[in-house]
């Protein structure tokens, strides 16, 4: 699997959620590809700022899917997103500051933090929705 690559191994099963993951893969290979062949610095914050938005929008839609399922490890899953996301603004700010070169850290941050915490945590939320409702969403 490549880096900003998304497969079968990574469907949690749950067809919004593993929409918006393809999706975050997909903004992430884009800034990644975007910084490395030298576009223009305004493509490259657009770019940065839609990947941003949009961990940012997934991580709310994931919760309020949670919450709605009644998930009883909620709390630690935001903590994981939280702890994601301050990591996500740093870079975010120190781009701001005019270390372009964060760019690159931060599209291989959001690949490679979401292979794992989809593979471990996300599961784990879409094992439990298997187990309540057979035919999820
Ligand atoms: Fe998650
Ligand atoms: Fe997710």
């Amino acid at each position: 699997m490549s880096l900003f690559g998304w497969d079968k191994r990574l469907a949690t099963g749950i067809d919004s959620i593993d929409a918006q993951h393809r999706e975050l893969f997909q903004i992430a290979k884009g800034l990644h590809d975007a910084y490395r062949t030298g576009d223009a610095k305004n493509a490259v914050t657009r770019t940065l700022n839609y990947l941003v938005d949009y961990c940012l929008t997934h991580f709310e839609d994931e919760e309020a899917q949670m919450k709605a399922m009644g998930f009883p490890d909620l709390a630690i899953h935001q903590e994981e997103h939280r702890k994601c996301l301050a990591h996500i603004l740093d870079l975010k700010d120190r781009y701001a500051g005019g270390q372009s070169e964060v760019a690159m850290d931060l599209s291989v941050l959001v690949s490679r933090w979401s292979k794992q915490h989809i593979r471990e945590s996300d599961f784990r939320f879409a094992e439990f929705v298997k187990s309540i409702a057979p035919e999820p969403f």
